[in-house]
């Protein structure tokens, strides 16, 4: 017989930036800066995610779009890209996202796309570290507390050994 299961999760939403601590209000504040540098001439699209690292630095990111449409990249994995690079012992512990259409931020907030909710994952398992996910969006804001919630059941690279279960 099978056995069905369930999964569930919780996040917090709230109606403006002014209810969520300081720190992730800068946040927020980062990602818009970042939105508003992407480059986004195919989609105009504009996505700015803002990365914030355990030492309290931020590190900004922006999509970068391409004639060559799939060698365009997210927001999201130019920031996590960004901080592997730079600061490759500081671990990620928030990330904001914030978009822009052609009327300015979006009303609703914008969620990761599953490439880009794979690499936050990935350095969640690599630090160990949860990285709380906010979303934001003009009429509301999106926190979830880890990647986790986003990518249940997610292929990691603990499949890839031959001991897995
Ligand atoms: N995009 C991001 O940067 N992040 C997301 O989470 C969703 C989509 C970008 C990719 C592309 O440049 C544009 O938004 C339209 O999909």
């Amino acid at each position: 017989m099978p056995i069905t299961k369930n999964i569930s999760f919780s996040y917090r939403e709230y109606e403006g930036s002014e209810e969520l601590e300081t720190e992730d209000q800068e946040l927020i504040i980062a990602a818009k800066e970042s939105a508003k540098m992407a480059y986004a001439p195919y989609s105009m699209f504009m996505v700015g995610a803002a990365l914030r690292l355990e030492s309290g630095r931020i590190v900004h990111g922006s999509n970068v779009e391409n004639a060559a449409f799939p060698s365009g990249i997210c927001a999201e994995r130019t920031a996590i890209a960004g901080a592997v690079s730079n600061f490759p012992h500081d671990k990620p512990v928030a990330i904001a996202i914030a978009a822009m259409n052609g009327d300015g931020f979006t009303a609703e907030p914008v969620s990761p796309c599953g490439n880009c909710r794979q690499v936050i994952a990935e350095e969640e398992a690599k630090t160990g570290k949860q990285i709380r996910i906010i979303l934001t969006g003009k009429t509301r804001i999106r926190v979830i507390e880890s990647i986790g919630h986003l990518l249940p059941l997610q292929f990691s690279g603990k499949s890839l050994r031959a001991d897995h279960p």
